[in-house]
């Protein structure tokens, strides 16, 4: 296929002659039916949807719900997007039809939420069902919601299919319990059916097979994955009337080198074919693009390649979407596209294809996964094509979806997962000879969550087909057979079992399990001081006196096993004065355990209310935000990466014996962006109700202001000594962030602070703290100060409180009190700042909108060995004097 410039391109020819359009118009669905099972009420998503009680008579459930039961969860988790549809479900105990009268000529979304939560105490491992279609499709066979959650660490799941007409101008939806045991439960909690536009009409091209291609215009369809490549997150409300998710593909890029992002100015005219393609991906999806790099040398070495998990023996599409946003003439970017390790279309040129620059436009490749080792995944990669000698040896990519074919038998469902293989599966990920290798503590956060919640939702991974592997694997002495740690550092140690002692060897310090018992004298009862979703927390003494505090992790809590090992890695790379300290571990007898510091005073909520403790002094609290808040700054700006803690509250904030703040528990850490064009993290939404930065649970993007603002609501708490969400409080006042807001704006903040403090706080302080505190929780990250200003602001907050004392500060400061502000005279009223440069009395007011956006990199997560590799990577591939 080698060629000259002048190649004919025209058999890829998509968009002859497409039509100009400004801008795409939303499209209207004939059919939409959002159904919020098991309500009563018709209510809003976050996104601003409207759900439907599915209550009305016999309108959508057959039997106008006889065999069903209507049930609320019994406990919302933090994961959850949104309650609506998830906190309630309809149960059924025996086979139910929902019946949807449909557009006939019209393709349909059918969207399944499911919430794997325990209903009227009904366990979520109960549940097993299938799902099917009055057309023939299975589009669930004994499926396990429960598990699957699990084992992608989701609170939910959303299962999308996309189903052919269906001339009969009705579909039901049928859900068949299952037994299990003496159980047979289905349920769901939320149901859409949605008229499409047919994007499915053109044929694709079947990979490895000269002139096949695979027809999908009749073929039911499930997403596995979509992608706006080089993007963010978009909600349903934002997709040109369409209503699907896309995601950040950063997780699924195989590293260490993740290629350039790059997005088109505000006025670039994106021109739409006018074809049904109009619809085929939003406007952000096309003005986006991550392509490979500047240089040639280093592009020729390396494929961008995206990896996907997948059910094996079924027919998959991947759709790739293109849009040229910087060249204009054909033969200046061309390049080689493989899916599967197999040559997709060569010499690929987008200009080629569109004819002019910024017209979108897409490809579809199909592909069959077989059931044999190493085939359990999608994978799409780019190379430069040197065959054609383009002007610039690069290639681009803006959007990418995923979606499974019906079999012959209109089945669509897989195997569930099985948890303990997606482990290892997760780590078989890490370990292709010659290909850059991902770490595999990353490829877990790509597999069991992260930013993969999107793809996690849409319920892909199969990880049935790396059974041979794992087996090969722990028969050959492997680190299996711990079972809930066999991620970190996988590839490096398989045949070490101290793996993690090796890799935190002279980081600190290792105690055998003989140690461990004796300092909590056999996990005594009595010496436990907490219980977490990853096990009991005991106190402890070793080595005759030293009081720690000592985690143990109960082996059989999976869900917490990403999170356990990001706080040991976290932890053992941070020190840091107002950082809970890692003293050491153990890791003997399969268990994972971890020795802390002890902290005397335990935690900063207890001193405030609800702890049957004397309420603490003004200046004691106020010592104490300061030393969080230095915790937290040094969390975003004083390691080599910004760290984004991502569930600050009083919790968290532990005090030791001479009354030093720490920041605790790293658990839900992620390393934040690190590059000039990218400024936020896209991820699940983890955190605590009534600390959650709206904007993070809105759009599922993570910066270090979701931080910002959940320490502002710590101020705020430490303030009014009551609890961040108090739902028995009248309904204005059960948030306390919406409540201070409304009383600071209002001038009453004064009255309703805590009368234990009350007559201590000095005006001036108090007025600081509290504006300081209403920045933090302003609605948008980008009016909130920097962590480093908020700690300026505090001790400025400090400086006034001292000054109003009339200057005795030194002797009235707390005991132990060390955040740096202790010798600082009350006459100084120009601290500096915490980077140790002057800073004006107006930092706050200014620097939020004069600082320089975060910097970034195109590697969002990393760790020492990435970037040790990516370096190496890099020297070996761009040879010097070049
Ligand atoms: C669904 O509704 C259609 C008509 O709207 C009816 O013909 C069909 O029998 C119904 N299906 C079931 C299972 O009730
Ligand atoms: C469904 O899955 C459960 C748990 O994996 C299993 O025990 C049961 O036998 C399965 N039922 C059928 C009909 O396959
Ligand atoms: C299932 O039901 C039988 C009869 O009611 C009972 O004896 C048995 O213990 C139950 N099994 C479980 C696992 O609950
Ligand atoms: C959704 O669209 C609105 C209006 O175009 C825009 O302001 C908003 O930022 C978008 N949200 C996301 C998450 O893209
Ligand atoms: C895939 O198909 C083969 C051949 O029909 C079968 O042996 C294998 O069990 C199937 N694998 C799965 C995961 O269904
Ligand atoms: C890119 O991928 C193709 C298909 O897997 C492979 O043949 C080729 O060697 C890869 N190139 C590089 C530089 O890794
Ligand atoms: C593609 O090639 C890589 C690297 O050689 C290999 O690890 C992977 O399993 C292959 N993928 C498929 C689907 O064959
Ligand atoms: C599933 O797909 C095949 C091939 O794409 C098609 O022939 C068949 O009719 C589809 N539907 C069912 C219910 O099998
Ligand atoms: C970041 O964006 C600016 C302007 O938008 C651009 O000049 C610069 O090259 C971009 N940097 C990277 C690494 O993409
Ligand atoms: C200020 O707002 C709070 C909270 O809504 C309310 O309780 C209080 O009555 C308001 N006071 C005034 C003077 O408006």
């Amino acid at each position: 296929m080698a060629g000259t410039a002048r190649r004919p391109l025209l058999v890829l020819l998509l968009v002859a002659g497409a039509a100009a359009i400004a801008e795409s118009k939303p499209y209207a669905p004939a059919d939409r039916v959002l159904l919020n099972c098991g309500s009563a009420t018709d209510s809003l998503d976050g996104d601003g949807r409207k759900w439907m009680a599915d209550t009305n008579d016999d309108t959508w459930l057959t039997d106008s719900g006889k065999s069903s039961l209507m049930m609320a969860a019994d406990r919302m988790d933090n994961g959850l997007p949104s309650t609506i549809p998830y906190m309630t479900a309809r149960v059924f105990t025996m086979e139910a039809v929902y019946n949807f009268t449909v557009n006939p000529r019209d393709r349909h979304w059918v969207r399944l939420h499911f919430y794997p939560s325990s209903y009227n105490g009904l366990a979520p491992d109960g549940f097993h069902f299938s799902v099917t279609t009055s057309t023939g499709l299975t589009l669930l066979r004994n499926f396990s919601a429960y598990t699957y959650a699990k084992a992608l660490s989701q609170a939910f799941i959303i299962r999308e299919f996309s189903l052919p007409p269906t001339p009969a101008g009705f579909l039901s939806i049928t859900f068949t319990p299952m037994p299990v045991g003496n159980d047979t439960y289905a349920f769901v909690n939320g149901i859409e059916v949605i008229s499409m536009p047919d994007l499915f009409s053109d044929p694709a091209t079947m990979v490895g097979f000269a002139d096949q291609t695979v027809d999908i215009a009749g073929a039911a369809l499930q997403t596995m994955y979509r992608f706006n490549v080089g993007g963010m997150y978009i909600p349903p409300s934002n997709d040109s009337g369409l209503t699907r998710q896309w995601y950040d593909d950063t997780p699924y890029v195989l590293g260490p080198v993740q290629g350039v992002i790059y997005r088109a100015g505000p006025h670039f005219q994106l021109k739409y074919p006018s074809e049904v393609a109009e619809y085929a991906a939003p406007p952000e999806v096309y003005l986006g693009t991550r392509s490979m790099g500047s240089d040639p040398r280093l592009n020729q070495n390396y494929n961008l390649t995206w990896t996907m998990p997948v059910d094996c023996n079924f027919t998959y599409v991947a759709r790739l979407h293109f849009c040229e946003l910087l060249l204009s003439r054909p033969n200046q970017r061309a390049f080689d596209i493989y899916v599967n390790n197999k040559t997709a279309q060569s010499d690929a040129d987008v200009i080629g294809m569109t004819t002019e620059k910024g017209v979108p436009m897409y490809k579809d490749f199909a592909v069959s996964v077989a059931d044999e080792p190493g085939d359990e995944a999608m994978w799409v990669a780019l190379h430069p094509s040197v065959a054609l000698r383009p002007q610039f040896y690069d290639a681009t990519l803006n959007g990418l979806e995923v979606f499974k074919i019906n079999g012959t038998d209109g089945n669509l469902a897989g195997p569930n997962p099985d948890p303990s293989r997606l482990l290892a599966k997760a780590e078989l990920g890490a370990g292709d000879e010659g290909v850059p290798r991902t770490h595999g503590h990353r490829n877990m956060g790509t597999v069991m969550g992260g930013t993969a919640g999107g793809a996690a939702a849409l319920g892909l991974v199969a990880a049935i087909c790396v059974e041979k592997k794992s087996r090969e694997l722990a028969a050959a002495g492997g680190s299996h057979t711990s079972g809930w740690l066999p991620l970190f550092h996988s590839h490096t140690s398989n045949k070490s079992s101290g793996h993690l002692a090796a890799n935190l060897a002279g980081m600190c310090r290792h105690f055998s399990f003989a140690d461990i018992k004796v300092a909590t004298k056999n996990f005594s009862e009595s010496l436990v001081i907490g219980v977490g979703g990853f096990g009991k927390v005991y106190r402890g003494v070793v080595d005759g006196d030293t009081k720690v505090a000592i985690k143990r992790s109960n082996p059989s809590s999976e869900q917490g096993v990403h999170e356990f090992q990001t706080e040991v890695e976290m932890l053992s790379k941070l020190r840091h004065r107002h950082l809970v300290s890692l003293i050491g571990f153990c890791e003997d007898a399969g268990e994972m355990i971890l020795v802390y510091d002890y902290m005397e005073h335990g935690t900063l909520r207890e001193h405030l209310y609800m702890g049957g403790k004397p309420p603490l002094s003004w200046r004691h609290r106020l010592d104490i935000c300061i030393g969080a808040a230095r915790g937290l700054h040094y969390l975003h700006t004083g390691a080599k990466y910004t760290i984004i803690h991502r569930d600050v509250k009083t919790t968290n904030i532990l005090v030791d014996g001479d009354w030093v703040a720490k920041v605790s528990d790293f658990g839900l850490s992620k390393s934040g962006p690190t590059t000039v064009n990218q400024t936020h993290v896209s991820t699940m939404v983890k955190g605590s109700f009534g600390y959650l930065d709206p904007e993070y649970f809105r759009r599922q993007q993570l910066t270090d202001k979701s931080d910002v603002y959940s320490f502002g609501v710590v101020l705020f708490e430490v303030l009014l000594a009551r609890p961040a969400l108090d739902p028995a409080l009248p309904r204005e006042q059960v948030s306390l962030a919406d409540y201070a807001l409304l009383c600071q704006r209002n001038g009453t903040l004064k009255d309703v602070i805590d009368p234990a403090i009350k007559d201590q706080i000095a005006p001036e302080c108090l007025k600081k703290f509290a504006d300081t505190a209403e920045k933090c929780i302003g609605e948008q990250g980008i009016e909130r100060p920097s962590m480093g200003d908020v700690l300026w602001n505090l001790e400025f907050a400090m400086q006034l409180q001292d000054a109003f004392e009339g200057g005795s500060c030194g002797g009235r400061r707390p005991a132990g009190e060390g955040s740096g502000t202790a010798g600082r005279s009350a006459a100084a009223l120009e601290p500096s700042n915490s980077n140790g440069s002057a800073a004006s009395v107006t930092t706050l007011e200014t620097s939020s909108t004069t600082r320089p956006p975060h910097e970034a990199c195109i590697i969002v997560e990393e760790n020492d060995d990435e970037v040790a590799n990516s370096a190496a990577f890099s020297q070996l591939v761009r040879p010097t004097g070049r």
